[in-house]
């Protein structure tokens, strides 16, 4: 079996040779004596035109009133057609039927709204735009890798299920071995939950973070590329409640190395899917965003934006004076709403950017407390059409310091006494981000909702299959 990537790559060579091509019915033609088979095997975006001749094929009628999403094993002449719109064709001596696909096959030829092909997770990776997202999805997971390896840093695998809550927001999926229908009971008759893992309160992972750290103070630069679970009532178009997310953490270093990290990498990724993938990335630009290629060829080549979250709202302050109408009220202190963000870095900027130093009430508990005392060393990565795809900090590496703010925000020290332990022998100073990857996906692709990035997603609503 030759696949369709390799026929354009090598056309040279397989050109007038006999082939075997095996995929999907995408369309076919009968014109009675003569038919054409349109085929895609998945190996790359384009199709190949497999041309039937009556006289040629012993089962041309059965082949003929093959339904689409049908799959067939052609074999055949590959002819060059040097004057039509794609360079060769099949001529087909054999057409063996595989699996025939029933007449209500949810996938013709026809445009679908995403909203309808949501409903068929199972089949919606044959359409052009979804076979085109996941393989983008493919290319940039392997382009993090090279990024990361090429530089050195060690991938950490961290655990999915833990007892600890990385981000202190509290919004874990528990993990249970006990009998629901029959819970073990506390003296006042409420369900005791904290034996819940063999014996220990466990939850889904929120962030591999504090396990990286640790990884970072024996490695030095490490990684993790893993899903992640939030139990975020959030029915967004940028929220999942499975996840995967990027995880680097590097020892030896502050918040202006980490942003150069996160501005490098994404770079390097966008620079890696657009060479890798010309066709997807054409095709996202004709249907999906119109400046998808433009916007992003001028990120690879141009500086991101830097500024503190007190510049950003004074930013957004004088949008609200100018007339900008937001939702949410700005002041210091406030949380940055979508709408703020997407504001900052499309209406702006024009471009992505960091926003850095937020107030230490409204980010994680582990985050470097500033010398001002009223802010963290933290740098969102703002990108337009989305808001925040990547948030990251420098840690507090003073044993003191973090103690206090977990005390400070009703946290139980013990839970994390592993992760202060690493303040107590050859603390360093360090950070690290975490890059949802979903969100990046977004990004390369134009496509508005994260529903449509993720193979399954598992979204507020959503976990069928
Ligand atoms: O900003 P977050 O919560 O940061 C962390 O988890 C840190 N531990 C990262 C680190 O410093 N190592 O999440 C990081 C990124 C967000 O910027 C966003 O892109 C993505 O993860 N993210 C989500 N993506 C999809 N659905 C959700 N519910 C998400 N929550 C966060
Ligand atoms: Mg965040």
């Amino acid at each position: 079996r030759t696949r369709i990537v390799q026929l354009y790559a090598d056309i040279e060579q397989l050109g007038d040779t006999v082939v075997t091509v095996a995929g999907w019915v995408r369309s076919i033609r009968d014109m009675k004596n003569f038919g054409f088979v349109t085929l895609n095997d998945g190996s790359c975006f384009k199709d190949l035109q497999v041309v039937m001749n009556r006289g040629a094929l012993g089962n041309y009628d059965e082949i003929a009133a093959m339904g689409v999403g049908s799959a067939l094993v052609c074999t055949g002449t590959l002819a060059l057609t040097p004057d039509r719109p794609q360079p060769f064709e099949l001529q087909a001596s054999s057409i063996v039927i595989e699996g025939a696909s029933a007449p209500d096959y949810p996938m013709q030829k026809k445009r679908q709204t995403r909203e309808f092909l949501r409903t068929q997770q199972h089949l919606r990776s044959r359409t052009n735009l979804f076979r085109a997202i996941f393989r983008v999805r493919s290319v940039a997971a392997a382009a993090i890798h090279s990024f990361f390896q090429e530089r050195g840093f060690v991938y950490v695998n961290t655990p999915i299920i833990t007892t600890s809550d990385a981000e202190g927001a509290g919004e874990m999926f528990r993990v249970t071995t006990l009998d629901v229908a029959n819970p073990p009971l506390l003296e006042d008759g409420s369900v005791d939950w904290s034996q819940d893992f063999f014996g220990q309160a466990a939850n889904l992972t929120v962030s591999g973070q504090l396990q990286a750290e640790n990884f970072a103070l024996s490695f030095g630069d490490v990684y993790t590329f893993g899903p992640t679970f939030r139990a975020e009532n959030s029915n967004t178009r940028r929220h999942a409640a499975e996840f995967w997310m990027v995880e680097p953490e590097m020892a030896f270093c502050d918040l202006a190395g980490d942003m150069d990290c996160a501005e490098a990498m994404l770079k390097y990724v966008i620079g890696s899917v657009m060479d890798a993938c010309p066709d997807e990335m054409a095709f996202f630009n004709k249907f999906v965003d119109k400046d998808l290629v433009e916007r992003l060829t001028h990120v690879v080549t141009s500086d991101f934006a830097r500024v503190s979250y007190t510049e950003a709202i004074k930013i957004l302050q004088e949008a609200v004076d100018s007339g900008h109408d937001f939702e949410y009220p700005v002041d210091w202190g406030c949380d940055l709403q979508t709408e703020h963000e997407r504001y900052l870095t499309e209406e702006h900027f024009g471009k992505p950017t960091f926003v850095t130093d937020y107030p230490a009430k409204i980010k994680a508990f582990y985050m470097r407390l500033n010398d001002d005392k009223k802010t963290v060393a933290a740098a969102d990565c703002l990108v337009p059409g989305i808001g925040e795809i990547i948030g990251g900090s420098q840690r507090e590496e003073r044993l003191d310091v973090l103690e206090r703010r977990i005390t400070e925000l009703g946290m139980s020290i013990d839970q994390y006494r592993t992760y202060l332990d690493l303040r107590r022998y050859g603390g360093c100073q360090h950070a690290g981000f975490g890059l949802g990857f979903e969100r990046l996906v977004m990004y390369l692709t134009g496509v508005d909702n994260i529903r449509d990035v993720l193979p399954h997603p598992r979204t507020v609503g959503s976990a069928d299959f």
